[in-house]
């Protein structure tokens, strides 16, 4: 008999199709997050849930469903799991590491330059008319080329930013919890002390994964150590950043300006006060955002459930 696996969103019909092929499916077929009670009664007798980052798979799911065996996200970030209640049940937990790390960086980038070239405000300024004339300091930004990059949490993606930062000219400054030396000479990046990073960067990018125990990392203290002239680049989680803190610091001048492609609420309630910024850039968590990049992600997660059902080691796995 086949294993039955559940499945938290409509997926490509390719994907669907290599997961027909081994297991009996159930799938919301919304492009909406699944409602908990369905979550709850649509998981009791599977085998394999394959979920998304905006589905909380925490202990009462995993408690209800005596025969789960593998929890596979479609992500990196895999907070919205309770891989510790997983772990003592012996379930397997996924995530899609590596296939998305380019990607991710690239929007990092994308990100950085709108902000601190005022990309998005330009081009309203011109669609709603207001462009008279070239004028001396009009839209003037930030400097990317030379500038300071300080990126806090040098893992993949941290370090496919600095990649990227190295090619435009800008001075690589890191903090990680533990220093990486042999990254130093082959990226060309320095280590600093948080402090000493937020003090001397023009462009702090926030790169870390998300746990409680660095939720609000970058609060109201962080924020004064950072420069006037600076900006704040997140695409990690929005949990990592304090958002009332980080208005105070924008609508006080002591910081230049931030982008931010994720949210301590997803979405953004468009009533957040930060959307009424000019100099805060915003993006509905796009990070990985290309046909290329999601179509793995999507065969990365359905990969691991084939494999954990077909008793064969997950590709992988968050956990041991
Ligand atoms: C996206 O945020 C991911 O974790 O893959």
């Amino acid at each position: 008999m086949k294993s039955s696996i559940y499945i938290t969103r409509r997926l490509p019909d390719s994907i669907v199709e290599s997961l027909e092929a081994y297991f009996e499916i159930k799938m919301w077929e919304e492009d909406t997050p699944v409602p908990r009670e369905v979550l709850l009664r649509e998981t009791q007798n599977v085998e394999g849930i394959y979920c998304l980052l905006t589905d909380t798979i925490d202990e009462e799911v995993i408690k209800g469903a005596p025969n789960l065996k593998v929890i596979s996200n479609m992500a990196v970030g895999f907070n919205n799991i309770d891989v510790e209640a997983a772990e003592q049940r012996g379930i397997v937990v996924t995530n899609t590491p590596g296939v998305l790390t380019e990607t991710t960086a690239d929007l990092t980038f994308a990100l950085l330059m709108s902000t601190a070239r005022r990309i998005l405000e330009a081009s309203d300024y011109l669609r709603n008319g207001d462009w008279d004339t070239w004028s001396p300091m009009l839209l003037t930004g930030q400097e990317v080329h030379g500038s300071t990059i300080g990126i806090i949490g040098l893992g993949r993606i941290g370090e496919a930013v600095a990649r990227r930062a190295k090619g435009f000219g800008m001075n690589l400054l890191y903090y990680n919890r533990t220093r990486k030396i042999e990254k130093e000479e082959e990226i060309g990046i320095q280590y600093r002390e948080l402090n000493e990073l937020l003090a001397e960067s023009d462009f702090v990018c926030v790169m870390i994964p998300y746990s409680p125990s660095v939720h609000h990392f970058i609060g109201k203290d962080e924020l004064a150590q950072m420069k006037t002239n600076a900006i704040l680049i997140n695409t990690s989680r929005g949990g990592i950043v304090d958002e009332e803190a980080l208005y105070e610091a924008l609508v006080n001048k002591q910081i230049w300006g931030a982008g931010l492609d994720v949210f301590e609420e997803e979405p953004v309630s468009l009533h957040h006060p930060l959307l009424s910024l000019s100099n805060v850039v915003t993006l509905p968590h796009i990070g990985s955002a290309s046909v290329k990049t999601r179509l793995k992600m999507a065969q990365l997660a359905a990969d691991n459930i084939i494999h954990v059902l077909n008793d064969k080691s997950p590709l992988t796995p968050v956990n041991s």
